[in-house]
C-alpha cells in the first residue's frame, strides 16, 4: 500500500488575523505547518505535498523533506487540493491523506485507523460525535432544539483511494468545504473514524492559545 499526503496551506487566515497566515505563526518554536508535517512524517507518511500560496514560497521555515507546490487555478481550499492531487499524478499513490495545514496535531493512532478503513471503503474521515446540546436560534432566543444523535464534527486528514478522489474532484463544480463533501457528491462511501480531541484546527486567536498550551504539555511529556 503506497500512501502520500497533501497538506493544504495556501489560505490567508482572515479570521485569525495577525502579521502572517496562521499556518506560518510560531507555535512552541516552529511554524504551525512544521508541526503538521512532523506529525504526518512521525506517523510513517514519507511522501508529502505541501500546497502553498505564491506569496509564501520564499518564507523562512518551509519544512524539509516535502514537495512544495504553488497554488494555481483559484483561491479556494478545493483549488488547493486539486493542485496537490495533480502533483501526485506522475507517480500515483494508492491512498492519499488530505490535511489542513492549520491542524498541527494529527495523531498517529488516528492516521492508522483511517488507513485501515480504506481496505473496506474508498474514503474514511475522522470525526467526533457532537456532545453539546444543539439549538436553533432566532433573534437572540432559542427557537428550537436540534437532535444531535447523528451529528459529527469533521476533522482532517481525510483519507481516500487516490484514483477515486481524483475522479470525484474532476466531477465536482468547485467550492466544497472539504473532501468528504466532494466524495459524497460523487457517491463514494466515506467511513466515519474516531477523531482526536487534540486534533484542533486553528481558526480564531483563542484556538492558538489552546494550541500553545497543548504544545507545551507535549514537550513536557517527552
Ligand atoms: N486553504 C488553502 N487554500 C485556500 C483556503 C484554505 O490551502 N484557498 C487551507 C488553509 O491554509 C487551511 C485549511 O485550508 O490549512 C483550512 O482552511 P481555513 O481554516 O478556512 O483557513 P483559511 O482559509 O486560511 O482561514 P480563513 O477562512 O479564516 O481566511
Ligand atoms: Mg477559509
Amino acid at each position: 500500500m503506497t500512501v502520500a499526503a497533501i497538506i493544504v496551506a495556501a489560505g490567508r487566515g482572515t479570521r485569525m488575523g495577525g502579521d502572517r497566515p496562521k499556518q506560518w505563526r510560531d507555535l512552541a518554536g516552529r511554524p504551525v505547518l512544521a508541526h503538521a508535517v512532523g506529525a504526518l512524517q512521525g506517523a510513517g507518511v514519507g511522501r508529502i505535498v505541501l500546497v502553498l500560496h505564491p506569496d509564501d514560497l520564499d518564507r523562512a521555515g518551509i519544512p524539509q523533506g516535502v514537495q512544495v507546490v504553488p497554488l494555481t487555478g483559484g483561491d479556494t481550499r478545493q483549488a488547493s487540493v486539486r493542485c496537490g492531487l495533480a502533483a501526485l499524478a506522475q507517480d500515483a499513490p494508492e491512498h492519499v491523506l488530505i490535511h489542513d495545514g492549520a491542524r498541527p496535531f494529527p495523531g498517529a493512532a488516528m492516521i492508522g485507523r483511517l488507513l485501515a478503513a480504506l481496505t473496506d471503503h474508498p474514503g474514511a474521515a475522522p470525526a467526533l460525535a457532537v456532545t453539546d446540546a444543539l439549538w436553533r436560534g432566532q433573534a437572540g432566543l432559542v427557537a428550537g432544539v436540534q437532535d444531535r444523535t447523528a451529528l459529527f464534527r469533521a476533522q482532517t486528514p481525510q483519507a481516500f483511494r487516490y484514483a477515486a478522489i481524483c475522479a470525484a474532484h474532476g466531477a465536482h463544480p468547485g467550492g466544497a468545504a472539504d473532501d468528504v463533501e466532494v466524495a459524497r457528491a460523487a457517491g463514494l462511501d466515506v467511513a466515519i473514524v474516531e477523531g482526536d480531541e487534540d486534533n484542533l484546527k486553528l481558526t480564531y486567536p483563542a484556538d492558538f492559545d489552546r494550541a500553545e498550551r497543548m504544545a507545551k504539555g507535549r514537550d513536557m511529556d517527552i
